[in-house]
Formats: C-alpha cells, structure tokens, sequence
C-alpha cells in the first residue's frame, strides 16, 4: 500500500480535487473513478490510444500517464468535454455521418486525439490528419481508417466556419426512406460522446459490496499433465474469497459444440470450462481467483501453482498428423473430420493431358482477432433467481445451448446479455469467457466481474485455423480451367470449436471459377496451439491465397492478363459451382468489366512509379463467400405495437460493430412504409435472451438475410392485424378494443432452399445465397529492406441491394484493412511473444493507404431481404491474395507462407537474386490424395439414405 495524493485538476472546464495514489494511479484509472469511462482502456500499455485526453493541451495516452507526472492544476480534456448529444462538437457529428463509428471503442479516443489535432491545426491535408492518428497510436480494428480521415477533414470544414453543422448532417430523402441510404446507426450517439457503457464500465459502476472480482490462472505450457493446483498460498492473500477450479463447477465442466457434421470422429465435448487433468494449450484456464478488488483477485492468481508432468507440444497441423504423434485428445485421431469433393472425371487424366499446369503448397497463418477491447463480462441473478451473465457473446442462444450443461444449468435458468461491445469479427461465437463467469458467480453465489488484460485475452480468445494447402489446377489452350486437385488442412489448435470450417475448403477452392473436374479433401486437425475459430471470412482466406496466386501464374505461364485469364473462367449464366449447383446471380462478369479500366490505370501507375531501390506491382484476387449458416439456418424476430403508435422490433441481432441495430431499423422502417413511421418511431430492443426471440449469431454473413427475412415477415402479420377493410391501419387502442394481438413473432428459415452436401462428394447447395467480389491492390516493395506498403486497394462486391450503406461501406473498408494484416503482419504463432496488438501486427493508419476505392454491384436477390444478402465476410475473403499476387508483380516474389513479412520478401528477392527459382515444398496431409480419393469411392464416409 503506498501513500495517497490531494490534486487539483481542471477537467472539462471544472476545477476538480481528487485523492489518488500517485505510485500506482494512472490518469486513465483516475478518470474512470471520477465516472468519466468515456476514456476507455484497450491495451492498457500505451498502444492503442483508446484513453486518449487531451493533457495541458497535448494528446496524451492515459494508460500509461502515472499520476506523478500528471503536474498539479493541470488542464484535462476528455470526450465528455467535447461535446454532449444535445450540443455535440462538430466531430462528433462528423464521426456519426461519415461511418467513423463501427464497435465505437476507438471512438471517444479518436475523437479527443481528432480535436488535439485541430486546436494546433485548423487546416491539415489528409496526410497530415493520418500522421497524427500514427504519431498518437490512435488505432481502429473496424473502419480501415479512411472514415476517419473523411469525418476529421469534415469537422475542420464546419470549424473553420466553411459549412454549418446543418450542412453536415445526414438528409432523409425526401420520399423518407433510410433503406440504401447512409442513414446513421442509432448506437453512434452514445459512442461519440463516451456515454456508451462497454462492459468494463458497466463493471465499474456496480454499486458497492456487490460483486468480486475474478482473475484467471492460466497455463505457461501448451501440453501437460496436471498433478496437482496449489492454492493453499493464494486463499492467504488479501481479500481472497475463493479460488475456484473444476472441482467446484456444478456441471459437467465441458463446453460443447457439436460439429454438426456424421462424418466428424468427435463429439465437440473435449473442452473443459476449467482444467481438469491436462492443459491442451497456452492460455487455458486452470484456475479462477474471487476476490475484493480485481487487484486483490490478480496478486493472488500469481500464487496459485499448477504442477504439471509436460507433454509432446505439437504446435502446427504437420507435426500432429505424424505417424508417430500421440493422440492429444484420447480417442480422438488428430485427424478428426475429412471431407471430399469429387467433381466430373479423371482429374489425373486431364492432368497428364494438359497443355498448362500449375501447381504450389502455400500456408497461412494462425490470424489473430485483435479487437481493441480485451473480453469482459459480468454474471448476478437478476430478479426472477436467473443466472444472469453479461457477455461479448455474438451467439447468445447457441451459447446457452453450448455452456448450460458444463455449468449444470438449464437454458431457461439463465439470462444471456450482450453488452455494448468492442468488436469480435467472429471469437466471441465461443461461450469460453462467458462460461467462466458463469462457474465462478455460481460457486461464490456472488455477482462476479471478469476482466482480461490484453495479454490474457490474446491468449484465451481463438483465433483463425492456419492452413496448409497443396493445390494443381490444369487449364486448356484457351485458359479455361479443365481440372483441379487439392488438398487443405485446417489446424485448429486444441478444441473442435466450429470445425465445419473445413467445408468451406471444398466449397471455395478456385471459385468463383467454373470447375468441370475436381478432386479435393479439406481436414480438420488437432495440435497443442490455441484453439481456432470464427474469424470474418471463416475458411476462405485460407485457401484464396493458392488458387488466387496460382491463378497468376497460369496466366503468366501462358502469357495471358491475369485479369483476362479470370474473365475467361468466372461463372456465366447457368454454370455450377464445384458443388454442382446452380446460382441465383452472375455478377462476376459485371464485376470484372467495372475493374478493367481502374486495373489498366493502375498498372500504368505501376510503370511510371516503379524504380530499382522501390518496385511498384499490381495485383488482383477474386473472392466469394457464403451467406446463412447453411441448411435449416433458423431466426426469430419480433414487432409490437405500441400504445403511442410507435413500433418495437426485438431481436438478437448481436452487434459487434457491423451494424445489428443500423440493419433491423432499415429493415424494419422499409417494411412498414405503409405505416408511415419515421425512423424514431422504430425502438429497438435487442441481445437479452429474457426478452428476445433466437434470431441465431451473427455470423456467416447471415444475419441481414436471416433478421431482414424474419422482418418482413412480422412485418405483414403485424400490418395484417392492423388492416382494417377500407385500407387503413388500426390504431394500437382498436387493436386492444377488438382484443387483435399487437405483438407479432417473424420467422425466417432456409430448409427447403438449401440441403446438407452429400459428405461423400461434397455435391448440393449448402447456403441459400453468396456474396461476390474482386480485390485490386497496389504495393511498393522495398528492396533493400523486403518490406511492402499497400499503396492503393480497390474492392467490386456484389451483396445484392445495399441494405445500409453506411454499414456496408464500413464493411468493406475493415475488411480490406484486415487483408492488409493478413497478407503482411499479423500472427499468434510466438505465445511467448505475440501478446499485444503490436506484437501480433495490427495494422495502424499508415500500414492503411487512404486510397481505398469501393464500388458495389448490386444483383436482386429473389430470396433476400428487399433483395440484399449478407456482407461483412466477402470483404476479408481475398484481398490479402490480391496483396501478394501484386507483391510478384512487383519484385517476382511468390510468396508461400503468409504474412508476407519482409524478411520473407526480402528472401525472395536474395533467391532471386542468386538466379534461383522460389519453389513451394508440398505438404504432407496425412494421405495420398488420390489413393484416399479412391478410398472414400469404395469406402464411403457415411451411408446417406
Ligand atoms: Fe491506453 Fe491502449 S493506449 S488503452
Ligand atoms: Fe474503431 Fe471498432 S470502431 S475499433
């Protein structure tokens, strides 16, 4: 315990004393305790520039800001200075207009540092404005930073007296519709003045004597046996109220997540809540600390010893699936789920033939999420005795499903929330924090808090399946591709969680191409790594970069265009998929015809701006991904009649930033245009399981079509209800007065358009709808050095009639920064070393061109909502493909193994220099492909009916 401090600050305006510990405060802690959580805290070591204020007139980073050095009557300035919803500064009004707000945990951050900026200068260029978001570490995982730009440059115009604030706001058109507009969301007001409650300053705000506070014990090895955990020091500790482990969870102590799939040789049950007798992975949990503060709770976690016996540590997919490697989950085969795809003939017959082959083994990496807001979450029993948890869950229902038996309740004992959250892009589908939570509030019958640090979080939290794909593609005189053959294995680390990843390897390998004949087998393998995934795109990023780069070099083994070469192959009008179907749309040959001039453009840039020391490329990637969750993908929503007249709609519809309260009200308002309600008049209440129905999670790009489906349809049963015979609507007192329902439940559901794939070939339509798209991107290598820098991107998706364009804007953007990551820094693979967002390689402004380029085809979708689709994956599904094939473009570097870093850059191009050829070994998966191939055509994996 040190000594405590009297200070006298002046913040936002108001001359404050407070009392604080000047040794172990920082300025971002003290603000929060004055109630200003405005200023949030994301890497808490000075990365992220989440708890930007403004100190004595310079953005300052408050986490790392002790307040010893924070000088006596000092001038603060947090977001709650800036402006407040009934007088908001123009930045806050610019950030809501120009999609600056996504998650919003950047947000207030942004914001402070925005203003800093234009207090010192009231005109800066774009370049300027981007040098000062990298000079302060501001950093965004949703927007891809051009929205930000656009906003700061608008604000400085109002400032500057140029336009007013009305002159900025958004316009309703004037028939009033917001569908295909870039109406705002509705959560960004709250966001842009800090006023939004994330779920640490939900925590913080408990009243007193309440909760305790957990923190976790994880394990430093990745494979061991446990012989025994020592708390015996750690119940000692100051304020210890119990050290939970296994043995206090009531239930069966497992997470389970069936794979879904007959073929699987698992059950999905082999994940404990708490370790049991073997740690399977850095990071896992072996133990929780209750305690009186979350100090108290972490001093002890550092006393609590787990002896363990070590294990072999298989660490990737190839060293698990040797023949003499031990099965990491007793009687499971490391290779636990297999599928085929077996299209048209002999693909080795068509190979030997061929006058064009190709082929290459490529690797990608073990992506990390890198959300700027560590897990977080809270569990009490609410007032009707529910186990209630608060959660970054963006699978409330399935989690209840997933979690109640490990923690030995029923689905309906427990309450699951979403709190404002800080973005996911696809982890939080896991009920791991959630489940935690759950054990401990149970085991002390005390409402509990859990807050991870960064590092924590980076450790718990899954990540993307690396992947290891060998592929062959054979193509006639003209370039049309006559045959493929490959194989791909998925390492999923330590759990099964989501295993169905693999049937994206047989439904996306070399689309959206027309593939006559194909072999393929796509696996799922066990190694002692963090557990993998959902991750935006899930599954097809790890095999775009080799059908994509393989496409470049057919092209250039026949001196074709690659543009041209594509062109040739997309799907025309009436062609099938790999999976022998049929689609609803065509886009790709509009899509390519929209790129042709921008591509010329920009590979003449490339010319006049290449030099020796600094090689310019271009290259381009088609991509493509599903929307729904597949066959019998199920959701809910409902509307109801107020007595005011306005209408709720009830839903969860998480939202993790993509835009699940924007989507419902546009959805919502176009189907009751005839009701003539203004947007205000729609009240959302979503992501409570005690008050809305299962819309399912939002993933898969599903929940646009899923939720603006199920609208519609409570939509006409409530317009129904309220006709009257001449026409007109009843009033919500008539409804009452002739006893009419005034709360209608819509469903949407895909049985009947979609079917399971046949597992022994891998044939039938497996979602109802897909997204399409082509990424260009622009880079400059530097030679002597190997490192890239993306100079330009450019993305042509079709995701049907935009339904928010202010959300799919957002969309596109994010998604073409994550590629941006994908392709040349991000990785967990170290877990000594990759425990920040910086160590993990987050992209921050200036990894990020400001020239991001987006346009939009946009196909009706006959079975779409308003005839729009789903769209957060297609934009991280091949940009990082289209990154490399122009990093060959530009120096003749293939890249094999991703990220394509610059030592690895800067091998290729010594290799290259010795004039030797940059070749990829093939990888060993576990079978020979035709013989397995084979195998399955006598043998089949399952007996369909
Ligand atoms: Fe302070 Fe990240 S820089 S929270
Ligand atoms: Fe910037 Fe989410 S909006 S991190």
């Amino acid at each position: 315990m040190g000594y405590l401090k009297k200070m006298f600050l002046n913040i936002n305006g108001v001359d404050r004393i407070l009392v604080c510990d000047p040794e172990k405060d920082n300025l971002a802690m003290v603000l929060r305790r004055l109630g200003l959580t405005g200023t949030k805290v994301g890497c808490g070591t000075g990365q992220c520039g989440a708890c930007s204020v403004i100190l004595d007139g310079k953005v300052t980073r408050a986490c790392v800001k002790k307040m010893k050095a924070v000088p006596e009557y000092a001038n603060i300035i947090t977001i709650e200075g800036i402006g407040t919803p009934q007088n908001l500064h123009p930045i806050q009004l610019a950030w809501i207009v120009y999609g600056g707000v996504q998650c919003g945990f950047c947000t207030p951050g942004f914001i402070v540092s925005a203003y800093g900026l234009l207090q010192e200068n009231l005109n800066p260029t774009r370049e300027e404005v981007r040098a000062w978001f990298q000079k302060h570490r501001n950093a965004c995982r949703c927007t891809g930073y051009k929205p930000l730009v656009d906003a700061t440059m608008a604000a400085a115009e109002v400032m500057r007296g140029e336009k007013t604030m009305a002159d900025l706001e958004f316009k309703l058109p004037e028939d009033g519709r917001i569908y295909n507009t870039h109406f705002p969301r509705p959560a960004a007001l709250s966001k842009v003045t800090g006023l939004c409650d994330f779920g640490a300053d939900i925590n913080d705000k408990l009243p007193d004597g309440y909760a305790l506070h957990l923190a976790v014990v994880q394990a430093g090895t990745s494979h061991a046996r446990v012989i025994s955990i020592d708390s015996a020091e750690a119940e000692k500790m100051p304020g210890v109220e119990k050290i939970i482990t296994y043995k206090d969870v009531k239930g069966t102590n497992r997470i389970v997540l069936p794979p879904g799939n007959p073929v699987a040789k698992t059950d999905g049950a082999e994940r404990p809540i708490l370790v049991e007798d073997t740690i399977f992975r850095y990071g896992d949990v072996c133990a929780l600390v209750a305690a009186d503060s979350r100090e108290h709770a972490r001093e002890a976690a550092k006393k609590v010893k787990v002896n363990y016996e070590q294990l072999p540590e298989y660490m990737n997919a190839l060293d698990s699936m040797a023949e003499d490697a031990m099965e990491i989950h007793k009687g499971t085969p490391n290779i636990y789920f297999e599928l085929p795809v077996i299209t048209g003939g002999d693909t080795e017959e068509i190979m030997e033939s061929a006058p064009y082959v190709v082929e290459g083994s490529f690797r990608t990496q073990r992506q990390p999420h890198l959300v700027l807001e560590p897990d977080v979450s809270l569990g009490y029993y609410d007032e009707e005795g529910r186990l209630t948890v608060h959660c970054k869950s963006l699978a409330l229902n399935a989690t209840l499903t997933a979690m109640c038996p490990g923690i030995g309740l029923k689905p309906d004992q427990v309450r699951l929330i979403e709190n404002p959250t800080g973005a996911s892009f696809g982890y939080a589908i896991s009920p791991s924090a959630t489940a935690l939570t759950a054990v401990a509030t149970i085991a002390t019958g005390r409402p509990c808090c859990l807050q991870f640090s960064y590092a924590e979080h980076n450790h718990f939290t899954g990540k993307r399946a690396p992947g290891f794909t060998n592929l062959k593609i054979a193509a006639d005189e003209e370039g049309k591709i006559q045959a493929i053959e490959f194989d791909v294995a998925y390492d999923k680390g330590s759990y099964s969680e989501v295993c169905r990843v693999i049937t994206k390897g047989i439904r996306f390998m070399c689309a959206p191409y027309v593939i006559p004949n194909a072999i393929g087998l796509s696996k799922a393998v066990c190694t002692n790594h963090c557990f993998t995934t959902s991750f935006r795109s899930f599954g097809s990023p790890q095999i775009f970069p080799a059908s994509e780069q393989l496409m470049d070099e057919l092209a250039e083994k026949m001196g074709m265009d690659p543009l041209e070469l594509r062109y040739k192959n997309v799907y025309r009008d009436g062609d099938k998929t790999i999976n022998g179907h049929t689609l609803d749309v065509y886009p790709m040959v509009e899509i390519l015809d929209r790129l042709r001039p921008k591509y010329k453009a920009a590979l003449e840039r490339a010319k006049a701006e290449d030099t020796p020391e600094k090689r310019r490329g271009v290259g381009i990637a088609c991509g493509m991904y599903n929307v729904t969750a597949g066959p019998n993908d199920h959701s809910e929503v409902a509307l109801e009649l107020n007595a005011d007249g306005t209408v709720t709609h009830f839903n969860t519809w998480e939202d993790q930033g993509q835009g699940g309260d924007i989507g419902t009200l546009v959805h919502t308002h176009e189907c009751l245009r005839p009701l003539g309600l203004t947007p205000d008049q729609i009240k959302l209440v979503q992501n409570d399981t005690a008050l809305c129905p299962a819309s399912g999670p939002a993933a898969g790009s599903r929940s646009n079509y899923m939720n603006g489906n199920a609208t519609i349809d409570a939509a006409n049963k409530l317009m129904a209800a309220m006709k009257k015979e001449d026409g007109s609507f009843r009033t919500y007192d008539e409804m009452v007065a002739e006893g009419i329902p005034t709360k209608y439940i819509g469903i949407a559901d895909t049985s009947g358009l979609t079917e399971d794939l046949n597992w022994n070939n891998g044939q039938g339509k497996h979602t109802a709808e897909f997204t399409y798209g082509v990424f260009m991107s622009e880079v400059e290598v530097d030679v002597a050095t190997g490192k890239t820098k993306v100079v330009g991107m450019t993305a042509i998706g079709d995701i049907g009639v935009v339904s928010s364009r202010q959300a799919a804007d957002g969309q596109a953007y994010g998604g073409l920064a994550q590629g941006i990551g994908l392709a040349l820094s991000e990785n967990y693979d170290d877990v000594q070393k990759h425990t920040s967002l910086v160590a993990c390689g987050l992209p921050f402004i200036e990894d990020v061109p400001d020239n991001l380029d987006i346009d939009y085809v946009e196909s009706y979708r006959p079975t779409g909502p308003h005839g729009s689709v789903g769209c957060a994956e297609l934009y991280l599904s091949a940009p990082h493909a289209a990154i490399l094939n122009a990093i060959h473009n530009a120096t003749g570097v293939r890249i094999y193994e991703l990220p394509a870093t610059p030592d690895r850059v800067k091998a290729g191009l010594d290799t290259l220099a010795r004039g030797e050829k940059i070749v990829s070994k093939k990888y060993y998966l576990g079978c020979d492909l035709h013989e397995r191939i084979e195998d399955i055509k006598r043998n089949p994996l399952i007996v369909l009916k």
